[in-house]
């Protein structure tokens, strides 16, 4: 401690710092496990002290909206991602939103307007496609790739129309869909590129980081994800103008440019003494609105914790693909009733999970099996929503579908993936493989 006596709200804060710190200890750190009593999860929040700390100081602060602690976390994240503009927002889907409804602007030269189409793999997450829906644009459906289970770029060119726009996908739990072809499609024909990569986060193509290939691209950081911050996401871009662009459509649509900690007379100064083309008089640009915008913004707490789970991201990262190696090796033995991942040489997956598909030839359905894991207590979930064009909400929609899309249909048959992340360790993963091989024991 310096020599200078602490203020009384200084002290406060550190003992109260320092009382979370224990709280953490006492509630929250790591239980042993058990195997067969202790539920092995796919996914989950890893956390220690310090994301409690930075939340708590957050609170204390009581900024509540994003503030100081969201442009620190914009700035890490940027940093992290090699990206020269981040845009956090309260979601991946609400990323995914503000990606497509950016690329919907009048200010751009050429905006996507409706009724111009958008390539989607019919196996997708819902909220990949529906902001292609809901800004009046058309997705156009293809196929997956049997083994990553991504957009198949063979497929591309059937695709292709005169009104055909932009491509958009996920990178499916973190394996890099195929960035050479994509790229070739998406150069030849001019087109935009997003890339989901909410399950991808640390993933590279021949050492260049997904994320970095698009337009733009998008980011969850929901408990499941590589990095948490509860509810969050992000846009990231390499172009600024495209980047405002998202802002405005975070933030109501208003065009300023203030960030977050701006004085009352904004970063420029003069924001009650300028004067906005087409407006009235001296016009205040906080509220003057360029964009059909919403309120996707995240809040400072949040904000703070993320930064805590940055400092973290590369072990994450690390440990992810420890467990996907180590697991997929205990796994192997079980080819002959289930097909395992593939991914491409080029390919550095920073895996979300591991996708498992029950072969057609087994003498059992994938429900069978995922009933016994889940019985004993190894959690498991379907390949997000199979073949979308499958589900409910979706029927009836505008859309064009090329070919009969077998690998969606396989995926919403017998597809469905368990936990690699970092939560796990040896003893979890080995219960595992124990547990599959138990059940495969019976055929
Ligand atoms: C590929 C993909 N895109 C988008 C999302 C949506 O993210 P969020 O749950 O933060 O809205 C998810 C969520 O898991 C996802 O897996």
């Amino acid at each position: 401690m310096s020599k200078v006596a602490l203020s009384k709200a200084e002290s406060l804060r550190q003992s109260i710092l320092a009382q979370v710190a224990e709280y953490y200890q006492e509630v929250h750190a790591d239980r042993p496990f058990i195997p067969g009593k202790t539920r092995v999860q796919y996914a989950g929040r890893v956390y220690n002290a310090k994301e409690m700390q930075l939340m708590a100081d957050a609170v204390l602060d009581f900024w509540l909206t994003a503030g100081p602690y969201a442009e620190k976390f914009e700035k890490k994240l940027g940093g992290f991602l090699g990206a020269r503009e981040v845009v956090p927002v309260n979601s991946g889907s609400s990323a995914n939103l503000v990606a497509i409804t950016t690329l919907c602007s009048k200010q751009l030269r050429h905006p996507l307007r409706p009724g111009d189409e958008v390539i989607v793999p019919a196996a997708s997450f819902p909220t990949t496609v529906n902001p292609i829906i809901q800004n009046r644009l058309t997705p156009v459906f293809v196929d997956s790739c049997m083994g990553d289970y991504n957009l198949d770029p063979a497929q591309l060119q059937a695709a292709l129309s005169p009104r055909t726009r932009a491509v958009m996908f996920a990178h499916t739990l973190g394996n890099p869909g195929d960035m050479e072809a994509i790229m070739t499609f998406v150069r030849e024909n001019k087109l935009y590129l997003i890339e989901d990569t909410c399950d991808a986060l640390g993933s590279r193509w021949d050492g260049k980081r997904l994320g970095t290939f698009g337009d733009l691209a998008t980011l969850s950081f929901y408990p499941a994800h590589h990095i948490t911050l509860g509810e969050g996401g992000a846009v990231y871009t390499r172009s600024p103008r495209l980047a405002k662009i998202a802002r405005a459509v975070r933030d109501w649509g208003r065009d300023c440019w203030c960030g977050y900690e701006n004085p009352t007379d904004g970063k420029c100064g003069i924001r009650h003494q300028r004067e906005v083309p087409g407006m009235p008089g001296f016009y205040d640009h906080r509220y003057f609105y360029t964009e059909i915008g919403y309120n996707l913004k995240l809040t400072d707490p949040q904000a703070a914790m993320g930064l805590a789970q940055l400092d973290k991201v590369e072990e994450f990262i690390a440990r992810r693909k420890r467990n996907f190696r180590y697991l997929y090796e205990g796994l192997k033995q079980f080819e002959e009733f289930l097909h395992l991942p593939s991914w491409h040489a080029k390919a550095d997956p920073s895996w979300f999970a591991m996708p498992l598909v029950v072969r057609d030839e087994a003498p059992f359905q994938r429900h069978h099996m995922t009933r016994f894991l889940e019985e004993h207590l190894v959690e498991t979930r379907p390949l997000f929503a199979g073949n979308l064009l499958k589900q409910p909400g979706y029927q009836g929609v505008e859309c064009r579908v090329i070919g009969d899309l077998p690998i969606a249909d396989k995926i919403l048959r017998g597809a469905f993936f368990v936990g690699v992340y970092p939560g796990l360790d040896i003893p979890q993963l080995d219960y595992m493989i124990e547990t599959f091989g138990n059940f495969l024991a019976n055929f």
